[in-house]
């Protein structure tokens, strides 16, 4: 199964071959000069290099070869040996049917792979904040995307839930309420089944405890021992461990579904830390481990390097594991349990030197197969809407909570004035979630950008409500037809530009979603979505689809208006946004 442009470069190869020319590839590209054709192939160029021959009579060969056969309305040479190709109303009108019996054929994949994703991070104990925003927009993406590739994917939360801010929490638990079981080493009944603090108290105790510990430093050290404690596995403190993990990751939970990032796996560093005695044992059987006062480290420079790579540091002086053994620990659990054939990691770039350290050090003490791909995906900053890093009015940080309802204020005013009660509230909140999540994806992967609430709820230009408005707007158009008993079932005609130009637009998907996938940005689908949309758009204002009086025709309009809905309703499922049933 090919997608259109991909069976016309496999036709252009065999001309070429007939012509007595051996090529690689044949590359399609959207014409720079719709004047001329649809599309055009440069490659002649090239050709005229190997052969030593002039372009241009390289290109008449070819042209001349396909003129015969009818296959295009036009194919033409420009310039020095530019061929453009002007499809014919057949072929669009054939393309058009088959994506109606199958949606997903632009969707093939000959090679697919395993692919394990880590894109949540969110820590426990810490309310989420606008920097886990683009991590888990961005990673829920790739994921739909790969895995409408056809790829198998998974995704665990990674939930940060074994470090010292836990240990902050519990100490000022035991400070507050020392009379707490939890912290009774000779308590030997059992402990209560409600946890002591709700979600709520955690996010005063963190912020409360996190400052203290910077001002004094006795108050830091207890709160060393007592995670100390916990790691260790004390009876009481890991009852208490239990309670603040359901408290708090229940609210995670809660966060991420309103962002439609969804985990399979629900693990966290606790998980790959069960792993450590285990990959130690291992890595020293593998003499990989080096002591370095007082601590072990593994080596991961590089002859090659062309900056500084320091040692990956296994166990601290003190005995605890670092935040890198967790991550190498995580990677052998996972290729224990999942086996991918890939794992991809989101985090902002300030960890790129981290994931170094730690994909390096897997490699060399062969945790992977020689084969296993390990993919630090970084992304920029999201900003308040002075360039500046994104800070609450009184300067505090900006839970990602706090941001989604400074969305949903916007976006509610926009929604229809007769819609209300709970469907206006659930309405809205799509709205936002639309607005956030396609504002987030349209810049290049690792380009910052400026939140900003007002813009991204925008009823027109590129915006996440645009694309709802039109694509219910389809739909509308459909149900309306469906309700006046109108049939469509196939589509035999093109009109003039207005529809050929819609039909144009979508040839191009297959090549947008490679381009995705390969640079694992979104930003090629939020464009291509929004072109397209208007194209219809455009289509739409300049035909009166339902009062049609060629049968044919609007058989033909309607269905292709099916077609660009469902390629709309997908392309949005992939970017993680819902549409409502209205707005
Ligand atoms: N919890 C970490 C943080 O807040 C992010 C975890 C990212 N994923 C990973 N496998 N290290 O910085």
């Amino acid at each position: 199964m090919n997608s259109f442009i991909e069976k016309e470069e496999k036709f252009i190869k065999e001309i070429i071959k007939e012509c007595g020319y051996d090529t690689e590839e044949v590359v399609l590209n959207v014409s720079s000069r719709p004047e001329f054709g649809d599309y055009q192939y440069n490659g002649v160029m090239a050709l005229a290099k190997t052969y030593s021959k002039n372009p241009r009579e390289i290109a008449t060969e070819i042209v001349d070869k396909i003129k015969v056969m009818n296959r295009y309305k036009d194919i033409n040479i420009a310039g020095p040996g530019f061929i453009n190709i002007t499809f014919s109303d057949e072929q669009l009108i054939k393309h058009i049917n088959e994506l109606n019996e199958n949606i997903n054929i632009n969707y093939h994949n000959e090679n697919p792979k395993t692919i394990f994703l880590d894109y949540g991070g969110a820590n426990v104990a810490k309310a989420l904040h606008v920097g886990h925003l683009r991590s888990a927009n961005i990673g829920e993406a790739l994921k739909r995307l790969a895995n409408a590739l056809g790829n198998k994917t998974m995704a665990d939360a990674h939930l940060g839930d074994w470090g010292r801010p836990i240990g902050l929490v519990m100490l000022e638990i035991k400070k507050r309420n020392p009379e707490l079981p939890y912290f009774d080493e000779n308590f030997n009944g059992e402990y209560p089944k409600e946890s002591p603090v709700t979600n709520e108290d955690l996010m005063i105790l963190y912020p409360y405890a996190s400052n203290k510990a910077k001002e004094d430093e006795s108050y830091m050290e207890e709160a060393r021992e007592i995670t100390a404690k916990f790691q260790d596995g004390d009876k009481g403190l890991m009852a208490l461990w239990e309670h603040i993990m359901y408290v708090s990751k229940n609210d995670i939970k809660r966060i991420y579904d309103r962002l439609n990032t969804t985990f399979e796996i629900w693990e966290g560093e606790s998980d790959g830390n069960n792993y450590i005695p285990e990959l130690t044992d291992y890595l020293k059987e593998k003499q990989l481990v080096e002591e370095s006062q007082g601590a072990l480290v593994i080596n991961v420079k590089e002859e090659n390097d062309d900056h500084e790579v320091p040692p990956l540091l296994l166990i601290k002086s003190n005995g605890s594991a670092s935040y890198e053994t967790t991550d190498l620990a995580c990677i052998w659990e996972r290729m224990k349990k999942w086996k991918p054939d890939e794992i991809w990691y989101l985090t902002d770039a300030r960890q790129s030197l981290h994931f170094e350290q730690v994909f390096r050090a897997a490699q060399k003490a062969k945790i992977v197969k020689e084969d296993t791909k390990l993919e630090f995906i970084p992304f920029g900053t999201m900003n308040g809407s002075d360039g500046k890093p994104f800070k609450t009015r009184d300067g505090g940080v900006m839970t990602l909570e706090a941001l989604l309802d400074l969305a949903y204020e916007e976006c509610e005013k926009k929604v229809l004035p007769n819609i209300t009660g709970e469907e206006r509230k659930e309405i809205a909140e799509k709205v936002a979630i639309a607005a956030v999540k396609y504002a987030d994806l349209i810049p290049f992967r690792l380009t910052d950008y400026n939140f900003d609430p007002i813009k991204f709820s925008d009823l027109q230009g590129k915006t996440g409500p645009y694309l709802l408005y039109s694509t219910i707007r389809m739909k509308s158009l459909l149900n309306k037809a469906e309700e006046a008993g109108i049939k469509y079932s196939k589509m035999s005609q093109i009109k003039d530009d207005s529809d050929r130009n819609v039909i144009i637009g979508i040839l191009n998907l297959r090549s947008v979603l490679n381009k995705a996938i390969n640079t694992k940005s979104l930003n090629d689908i939020t464009d291509y979505l929004y072109k397209e949309t208007n194209l219809y758009n455009n289509f739409y204002s300049q035909n009166r689809i339902l009062i049609e009086e060629d049968k044919e025709l609007q058989e033909s309009w309607l269905l292709l208006t099916k077609v660009i809905y469902d390629n709309n309703v997908k392309l949005l499922d992939i970017l993680g946004i819902e549409i409502p049933n209205r707005m």
